[in-house]
């Protein structure tokens, strides 16, 4: 990273932290993205899904909402990005203030409640990188004020399903009322058979993976059922986790009480936990997404053993800056080679042995 960038970073930090993420993007927009040259080291490459990942570090949903810099993010050396959440309609989402930084926690905490520009704005500038290389996902919500969620699922996969290299339910975000009730299994059996339709539909020659993306705060049945669902389904993954809504006793900030999802460093563990209690549910079976407060090489690696296949991460881009990307994954080639490792491939789960 050239110093000029450097400092521009810095000074991103003095700004509240909605109007830094809107400069950043405007700058992203603009070109300002220094070229992550590097090639990525042929162990971290992973094919999934019939795609092949250049490396298994992604852009976590959030970040680019309205699919306006994904080129930009993956010159930054991510080996997939997530738009999204993207909603049917354009909303304003929350009132602000609705987004704090946590710093001495390494944390933020959003309730942004899907501020997103809408389908149309969204699908149009896919359409428009359409042929590019990169792999981009797509996550999709659902309207505040829409009455049949499920008919909101159905017209975004039918809108992306031709578009995205992967597909998102997010049923798990915490700022959207009555959302996380989607997680039961009746609810879910019904919304993904209306989705795996629609998205044959769209897409019949060639079907994008649907994946769901589940929230930290699940209980033991609730856990079980998923994984059930996910496995009678044929489900193609699922993102573990979302933001959590629980308050570890351990922050500091001053903002910790704020409503909202945290993400960042608290969650790790509790994300890393049940990623690997979902990998057992599945008995391996289901590819998973490891994310949640991964701020290190060691961090992704930490998901991998315990069953991610891919990673994703957020909050740590605001407090690291970009050539985090770069330094995850050289830590992540010198861990595989460490332990005698060829390829990402061979370190999915081992610390989750399905045995046990
Ligand atoms: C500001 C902000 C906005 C987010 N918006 C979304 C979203 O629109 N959809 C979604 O599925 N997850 C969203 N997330 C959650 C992230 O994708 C991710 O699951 C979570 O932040 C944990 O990863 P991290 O600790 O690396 O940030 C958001 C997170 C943050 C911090």
């Amino acid at each position: 990273m050239n110093a000029l960038f450097e400092l521009g970073l810095l000074l991103l930090r003095l700004l509240p932290p909605e109007t830094a993420h809107r400069a950043s993007i405007t700058a992203l927009r603009a070109g300002i993205v220094p070229h992550e040259a590097e090639p990525d080291p042929p162990s971290l490459g992973i094919a999934l899904w019939g795609w092949q990942f250049p490396n298994p570090i992604g852009l976590a949903a959030g970040f680019d909402k309205n699919a306006e810099v994904p080129d930009a993010m993956l010159r930054f050396g991510f080996g997939f990005v997530e738009t999204g959440t993207v909603t049917p309609r354009p909303q304003p989402g929350n009132p602000r203030p609705r987004l704090f930084r946590l710093a001495e926690d390494r944390a933020l905490i959003n309730r942004l409640g899907f501020n997103n520009q809408g389908l149309d704005a969204v699908r149009a500038r896919l359409v428009a990188r359409r042929g590019r290389a990169g792999l981009v996902g797509a996550n999709l919500g659902k309207n505040k004020e829409s009455t049949d969620a499920i008919a909101d699922y159905v017209a975004g996969v039918k809108s992306m399903g031709a578009l995205a290299d992967y597909l998102v339910v997010n049923v798990s975000s915490p700022n959207t009322p009555g959302l996380r009730d989607l997680q039961r299994k009746p609810s879910l059996l019904g919304l993904i058979a209306a989705l795996r339709a629609a998205r044959t539909a769209a897409a019949a020659a060639d079907p994008p993976p649907l994946l769901l993306k589940i929230a930290p705060d699940l209980s033991e049945r609730e856990r079980a059922e998923i994984a059930e669902a996910a496995l009678e389904t044929g489900l193609d993954g699922m993102i573990i986790s979302n933001t959590t809504v629980a308050r570890p006793t351990e922050l500091r900030s001053p903002h910790a009480r704020q409503a909202g999802g945290l993400s960042g460093k608290p969650l790790f563990a509790p994300s890393t936990a049940l990623l690997a209690e979902m990998w057992r549910l599945t008995r391996g079976q289901v590819p998973l997404i490891g994310v949640g407060g991964i701020a290190s090489g060691a961090d992704a690696y930490a998901k991998i053993r315990a069953g991610a296949s891919l990673v994703q991460l957020y909050t740590a881009l605001i407090y690291e800056g970009p050539g985090l990307v770069l330094r995850i994954k050289r830590d992540l080639a010198a861990f595989l080679a460490r332990d005698g490792i060829a390829s990402i491939g061979d370190a999915v789960g081992l610390d989750a042995p399905l045995s046990a």
